[in-house]
């Protein structure tokens, strides 16, 4: 059988399952509401949403805030917005700034982070390659107990023409990206996973529920590996909490940053 075929045998069997679980409409995806809205007035209070059209839309993008973790920071990100011009101060109109670590919460990695002549020679975010970042793809949880090896690369057994693979660990159960202070012990994988993958598997899109793909301490080695075939995009920083594992169309987009290595990413999932 080609991996095509077993692919759309996949497809069903996913299909399948899906409809089993279909009366369950994802109740941890919490709408967190209007909170954190500054405004009180009845009518002036904006809605926001974790999913849209009745939890069909996820949104497994990460709100910017300042509190939310930084690469090695205790501090979290801080402030990165400012309003240089507002409307309090006789502007015709509140024009805000902003200024981010290009890997700073849902983000993605361009080859040229860690291949300094991929950076000389321009592979930035805005060569990445949207078919990847978009199509049909799996939510996986991995075993809680360990880093992400070859081994349980092995054990998950994800079928050859899955391309895309959001992997869940126990960082989205630690409530990591909601936790100011930089974590060294997030889950991730280790060099010899991440060459599993890139040669035993079709998956181009791998996302993960941190803030880098790569454990810590591995964190150079298993970026290499997933990037020095320029075929592997990174999608770091995702928020799965509350998503149910299976089959998904998974849609994201990076900003067009000429030069920059890495990008602040808006992904979601449709069911
Ligand atoms: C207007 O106010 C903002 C802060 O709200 C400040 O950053 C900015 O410099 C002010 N602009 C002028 C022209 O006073
Ligand atoms: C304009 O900026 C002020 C802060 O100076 C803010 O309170 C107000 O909500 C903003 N107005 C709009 C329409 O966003
Ligand atoms: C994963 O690796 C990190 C070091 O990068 C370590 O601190 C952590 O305990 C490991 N996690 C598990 C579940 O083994």
């Amino acid at each position: 059988m080609n991996s095509r075929s077993s692919f759309l045998l996949f497809l069903l069997f996913q299909a399948l399952l899906l409809a089993a679980a279909s009366t369950t409409a994802y109740p941890s995806v919490v709408d967190t509401g209007p909170t954190d809205c500054s405004l009180s007035d009845g009518d002036l209070t904006p809605i926001r949403r974790e999913v849209y059209d009745n939890g069909r839309i996820i949104d497994i993008s990460h709100r910017f805030t300042t509190d939310m973790p930084a690469w090695e920071s205790d501090q979290g990100l801080g402030q990165f917005l400012w309003l240089p011009k507002s409307m309090k101060n006789g502007s015709l109109a509140n024009n805000s700034e902003m200024k981010l670590p290009a890997h700073t919460g849902t983000h993605v990695d361009a080859p040229g982070h860690v291949f300094d002549h991929y950076f000389d020679a321009g592979f930035d975010v805005d060569t990445l390659d949207l078919e990847v970042l978009n199509g049909p793809g799996l939510l996986v949880d991995v075993p809680r107990d360990k880093n992400i090896t070859a081994e349980v690369m092995k054990s998950l057994n994800i079928p050859k023409g899955v391309r895309r693979v959001l992997f869940r660990t126990l960082n989205t159960d630690r409530g990591l990206m909601w936790k100011k202070e930089f974590d060294t012990s997030y889950v991730g994988f280790m060099k010899d996973g991440a060459k599993w993958l890139v040669e035993n598997t079709d998956i181009k899109l791998v996302g993960i529920d941190y803030l880098s793909v790569a454990a810590f301490k591995d964190l150079i080695p298993s970026h290499l590996e997933f990037l020095r075939g320029r075929e592997t995009i990174l999608v770091e920083g995702l928020k799965l909490d509350g998503v149910q594992p299976g089959l998904y169309s998974i849609h994201c987009l990076p900003l067009r940053l000429l030069g920059a290595e890495g990008s602040p990413i808006r992904c979601i999932l449709i069911k």
